[in-house]
C-alpha cells in the first residue's frame, strides 16, 4: 500500500441472511482518480459502496479508507424536502461562498431553479442538485452511485463533462458505479468490471488517455467498448 491509495478493498466477502453478496472482492483506489464499477444488476454494486462508506460492515475481509472525508451520491437522491435547491447544497457545508454554490449550481444545470424545492424537480434535477450538493461538501473521496441514470443522452454527456470539470478542479477520488458502458468510457482512469453476484472483479480495464480529450469515437474506445461487451456477454450468454 502506497502513500498514494485512498482506498483498499483486501478479500471483502459480503453475505445477508446466507446470501453471498460479495465474493473475495479485492481492489485499490489511488488519490485523483476515477474508478468505474459496472456490472450485471443486482450484483453488488452499491453494498459495495456502502461497505467503502462505512455504512455497513463486510463479513470478512479488510478495508482501509485513507480519505480525510466520504462524500456519497446515493442510487436515489437524499435531498431534504423542506429545503430549496440552494439550502440543500448549502446545507453540508456553510462555509461555501454563494459565489461557489451558485457556481455548482450553474454547472450542474439548474440555474434558476435555485429556490426550487425537491417535489418541483423532475427526478434527474434532483439527481443533479444531489452532485452539486455532494460536491460542495469538503470531502476527497466520492462515492457516486448511478448518479445520472435519470438523464437522457444529451444531459448525460453534459453531465459527464460537467463532473470532470468538477473533478480536474478539486481532483477529488471517484468511485463511479454504473450500468451505461458510454460513462465508463468516457470517465474512467480505471474500470472494473464485476461478475454475477456475488460479485468479484471479472476484469480490469485499464485508460490511458487523458479524460477531457476523450472522444466516444476514438479507436481505443471503441476497442475498449468491445472488450467490455465481450466480457459481459460472455457471462450472461445463454447456452445455445
Ligand atoms: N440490507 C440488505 N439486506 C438484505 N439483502 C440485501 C441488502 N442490501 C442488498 N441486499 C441484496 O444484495 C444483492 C446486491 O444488492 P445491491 O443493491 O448491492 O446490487 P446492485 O449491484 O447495486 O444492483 P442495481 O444494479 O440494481 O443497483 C441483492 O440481491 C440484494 O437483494
Ligand atoms: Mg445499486
Amino acid at each position: 500500500m502506497t502513500n498514494n491509495t485512498i482506498l483498499r478493498f483486501s478479500n471483502i466477502e459480503k453475505s445477508f441472511d446466507n446470501i453471498g453478496v460479495l465474493n473475495n472482492l479485492s481492489f485499490d483506489a489511488n488519490r485523483e482518480e476515477i474508478v468505474c464499477i459496472i456490472g450485471p444488476s443486482g450484483c453488488g454494486k452499491s453494498t459495495m459502496l456502502n461497505i467503502m462508506s462505512g455504512l455497513i460492515e463486510p463479513s470478512c475481509g479488510q478495508v482501509i479508507n485513507q480519505s480525510q472525508n466520504t462524500s456519497y451520491v446515493f442510487q436515489e437522491d437524499r435531498l431534504l424536502p423542506w429545503k430549496d435547491v440552494y439550502q440543500n447544497i448549502r446545507i453540508v457545508n456553510k462555509k461555501s461562498s454563494h459565489e461557489y454554490i451558485m457556481e455548482l449550481i450553474q454547472k450542474v444545470g439548474l440555474k434558476g431553479f435555485e429556490g426550487f424545492y425537491p417535489s418541483e424537480l423532475s427526478g434527474g434535477m434532483r439527481q443533479r442538485c444531489s452532485i452539486a450538493r455532494a460536491f460542495n461538501y469538503e470531502a476527497d473521496l466520492l462515492l457516486m452511485d448511478e448518479p445520472f441514470k435519470s438523464l437522457d443522452y444529451n444531459l448525460r454527456i453534459g453531465m459527464i463533462r460537467h463532473l470532470l470539470t468538477l473533478w480536474d478542479s478539486t481532483k477529488k477520488t471517484i468511485i463511479f458505479v454504473t450500468h451505461e458502458i458510454d460513462e465508463v468510457l468516457l470517465l474512467g482512469d480505471r474500470v472494473l468490471l464485476l461478475s454475477d453476484r456475488p460479485a468479484k472483479v471479472r476484469r480490469e480495464f485499464r485508460l490511458e488517455k487523458p479524460k477531457c480529450k476523450r472522444n466516444l469515437t476514438d479507436a481505443d474506445l471503441i476497442d475498449t467498448r468491445n472488450e467490455i461487451i465481450r466480457n459481459f456477454q460472455s457471462e450472461n450468454a445463454l447456452p445455445s
